[in-house]
């Protein structure tokens, strides 16, 4: 085996509908990496690190920016609001956490959102009315939408205002005749976007590279990478609960696409899963609890957006969807989060199947559940598996064997210790 082969590049994942607690899963695992990267989406995401009892929400910014020595790129499968970078920039130096361009690189294939793109998102949320996606109106659908009619504009025009102006000709006359004609909107002229862009791009300028040569010069070092998904597998607009998805892949094999590595260079796969589940925005959710246990498990598990402060609908686990979301993303390890949220229910319960007829629309069924006695006990200092109460075992056991992957990682807590690893690759994080 070359040394090339015994890298650990390791992708991280949702396996249900985002906010699985992947920010706090790169950090922990970013103590190990070099380099993490994200490969999708853009502010749309929200991942809440807490470390040292300080609470970190990233949206852009990769997040192991908060380990030392690690570098962090947005890849090239990314959507940046270059408005938004800036004020995280500055988020983080107000904390101390001064990011330079030697520790954070912006690739300069990265499509950029603008003003109009979220314009544009707002405007069509509220035409769709009762029927809306329930977006996070940051226009990461539009700036996508741009990409692959080939006419977005990428991190490399703020390199250079003049290119800026040439490119966004094309966009920006179709975006406002439809914001004049269609929704009676007013309109932006070439002039203010460029001055919006204009200390976005003074400021971004040392931090917009080629991050594909980045990542290729680190894998011939040697050099272990950490991808980090955004979103969740139901939010995947090939495999999620189409239309209401996000606009982007956010499977593990995106990893590839999003940043220039290889497919055969991603050797590990973290899937995260929490111990229930929840999700934000329009769409089917199957398992979604009753209004009045929603607001106790919704207000026990802190369930209100990272990005939009929006509450979370709460469900039980979904069996069923998260090994068909293993077997979509190719997980090698599974990680549970949130278990302690759990503690206090008498009983719990784990969907197992849906009772829709073969052929039938995938996620339409109603659930069918099996019952697990609940725990009572505090379990956010638990750090080993023993020290788990029998009854949170059995839970833990029973999902593994649904979903055919043991719980490699368990949390049990926000913080970055609070966590119970199982598994080699997580508990070499812990020195
Ligand atoms: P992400 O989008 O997947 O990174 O997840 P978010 O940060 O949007 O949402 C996860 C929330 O759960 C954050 O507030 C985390 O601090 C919190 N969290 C993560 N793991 C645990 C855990 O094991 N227990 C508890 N109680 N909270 C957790
Ligand atoms: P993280 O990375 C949860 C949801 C929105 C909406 C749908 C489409 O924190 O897990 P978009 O703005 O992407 O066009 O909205 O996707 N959504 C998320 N839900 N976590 C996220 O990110 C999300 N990003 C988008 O609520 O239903
Ligand atoms: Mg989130």
């Amino acid at each position: 085996m070359s040394s090339q082969d015994a890298v650990q590049n390791t992708v991280v994942v949702g396996l249900q509908w985002g906010d699985e607690g992947k920010g706090k899963v790169v950090d922990l695992l970013a103590a190990n990496a070099r380099h993490v990267v994200r490969f999708q989406g853009g502010n749309n995401a929200g991942h809440t690190l807490v470390v040292d009892g300080e609470t970190v929400i990233l949206h852009l910014i990769p997040s192991g920016i908060l380990q030392p020595n690690t570098t962090c790129i947005i890849g090239n499968g990314v959507v940046v609001d270059p408005e938004v970078l800036v004020a995280e920039l500055d988020q983080l130096a107000k904390r101390g956490r001064e990011v330079g361009p030697d520790s954070l690189i912006l690739s300069a294939d990265a499509h950029l959102v603008l003003p109009i793109h979220r314009t544009l998102d707002g405007l069509r949320e509220q035409a769709l009315g009762g029927s809306k996606i329930g977006t996070t109106k940051k226009g990461i659908g539009p700036a996508y939408e741009d990409k692959v009619a080939r006419r977005g504009i990428r991190a490399g025009a703020l390199l250079d205002l003049a290119r800026f102006r040439r490119h966004i000709q094309g966009t920006l006359s179709e975006k406002n005749r439809i914001f004049a004609d269609w929704y009676g909107e007013s309109t932006i002229s070439d002039d203010e976007l460029v001055e919006w862009a204009r200390p976005f791009a003074e400021r971004l300028a040392p931090y917009i590279k080629d991050s594909v040569a980045h990542l290729h010069a680190a894998q011939d070092r040697g050099d272990p990478i950490l991808f980090e998904g955004a979103q969740g597998t139901f939010l995947d607009v090939d495999h999620g609960t189409y239309p209401f998805v996000t606009s982007s892949n956010t499977v593990a094999g995106n990893a590839a696409a999003g940043t220039g590595v290889g497919p055969k260079d991603l050797h590990a796969v973290v899937g995260i899963a929490k111990a229930y589940a929840t999700r934000v925005g329009s769409g089917p959710f199957p398992t979604r609890l009753d209004e009045h246990e929603e607001e106790e498990m919704r207000t026990k598990g802190g369930e209100f957006g990272a990005t939009t402060g929006r509450p979370r609908s709460c469900g039980w686990f979904d069996a069923p969807m998260v090994r068909h979301a293993a077997r979509l993303n190719g997980v090698t390890h599974l990680t549970l989060t949130k278990l302690d949220v759990l503690s206090g229910i008498k009983t719990l319960r784990i969907g197992i199947g849906h009772d829709t007829p073969e052929g039938d629309e995938r996620f339409s069924g109603s659930p069918v559940y099996e019952d697990i006695p609940g725990w009572d006990e505090d379990i956010t200092a638990c750090r080993t598996w023993e020290s788990l109460p029998p009854a949170c075992q059995a839970y833990v056991e029973r999902i593994e064997a649904l979903v055919g992957i043991r719980a490699g990682l368990i949390s049990v807590g926000p913080g970055r210790r609070q966590v119970i690893p199982r598994d080699p690759l997580f508990r070499s994080t812990q020195h």
